[in-house]
């Protein structure tokens, strides 16, 4: 603990995200070590008051609490395995994004280690870091995230323990994220569309802030659907969808224009179609993937 009665802090991993933390701890208070493999990265952190490790076993002998964040779990494992015995006893916070599964292997490997270990995502960008807008999901054992709690907040925003399953935050942000980058792939499709027909990205841009502003009621509809298994369509039904779909898959066609992220949505419409769902909602495709 610091003078304030503030935990210590080590940060392994000071690409944008963890730079942002390691700034937000030292804001909140806290003695904070820092670690990162190219070392410079910390430099306007140990500007600031941070401490740079030379090694990661220092880095982690500094503090009881240690958050890693990096690029994926392979990285994470390159760091922190080596360095297990000095890790025994003490928590490990990995906000670092992968899958559901490598989070639960990695809670294994510690656990059988005597580490403790909760694992986080972070849905909002470095920026929002240290502010009211930041929000971060944390998912293992509940006790261990009540303990760093207070300490955790320096992140800022909000934040979620979800449960003791430590897959169950990656589980949340590879939904959420799919969600995210196949709408991105649209966005820049239909800019791509655009663009071919003769409108400026600018021109277009209110109007697709418009029909994306559909969405958030979409999801609460599509949500209830999928939850309660019914899916009578009332206002639109996967038939005129994949019509829809078909229109824009032509014109692409037109000028030129690869649709691989549309065929395979509309691919995905046909299958539901074709099992018999052609007059169902949208939100019917959700249990068309998962098989249940
Ligand atoms: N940036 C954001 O706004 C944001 C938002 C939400 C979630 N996240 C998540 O936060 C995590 C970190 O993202 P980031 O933006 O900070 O940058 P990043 O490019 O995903 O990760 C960079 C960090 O990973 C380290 N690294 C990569 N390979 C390594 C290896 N083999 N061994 C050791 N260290 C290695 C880098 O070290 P070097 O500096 O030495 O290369 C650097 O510290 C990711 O999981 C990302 O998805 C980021």
């Amino acid at each position: 603990m610091t003078a304030g009665n503030r935990q210590t802090v080590t940060v392994l991993g000071l690409g944008p995200m963890g730079q942002a933390l390691a700034g937000a701890f030292l804001s909140g208070g806290h003695d904070t070590t820092v670690w990162n493999r190219t070392a410079s990265k910390g430099d306007a952190l140990v500007a600031r008051g941070a401490t740079r490790a030379g090694t990661v076993t220092d880095a982690v002998t500094a503090s009881d609490l240690v958050v890693v964040c990096v690029i994926d779990y392979d990285a994470v494992q390159a760091i922190i395995e080596p360095v297990a015995e000095a890790l025994r006893g003490k928590t490990v916070v990995n906000l670092t994004a992968d899958s559901p599964a490598r989070a639960r292997q990695l809670a294994d490997w510690a656990a059988q280690r005597g580490i403790g270990y909760l694992d986080g995502a972070i849905m909002t960008p470095a920026p929002t870091i240290g502010g009211p807008v930041a929000r971060v999901l944390y998912a293992g054992p509940r006790d261990l995230y009540e303990e760093h709690r207070e300490t955790l907040a320096s992140v800022g925003g909000t934040a979620a323990h979800l449960g003791t399953d430590p897959g169950r935050a990656a589980a949340h942000d590879v939904s959420l994220l799919d969600m995210f980058w196949t709408g991105m792939a649209g966005v820049v499709h239909g800019f791509a569309l655009a663009k071919a027909e003769g409108i400026d990205a600018v021109d277009l841009t209110g109007y697709a802030q418009g029909i994306v502003g559909l969405l958030p009621n979409i999801i609460a509809d599509f949500a209830k659907r999928i939850d309660e298994g019914k899916f009578t369509a009332d206002i639109s039904s996967i038939q005129s969808a994949a019509a829809g779909m078909d229109h824009i898959i032509h014109a692409a066609h037109n000028r030129g224009i690869d649709t691989g992220v549309l065929d395979a949505a509309a691919a995905l419409a046909g299958k539901a179609i074709s099992a018999g769902h052609g007059n169902e909602s949208f939100a019917r495709l959700a249990q068309v993937l998962y098989g249940k």
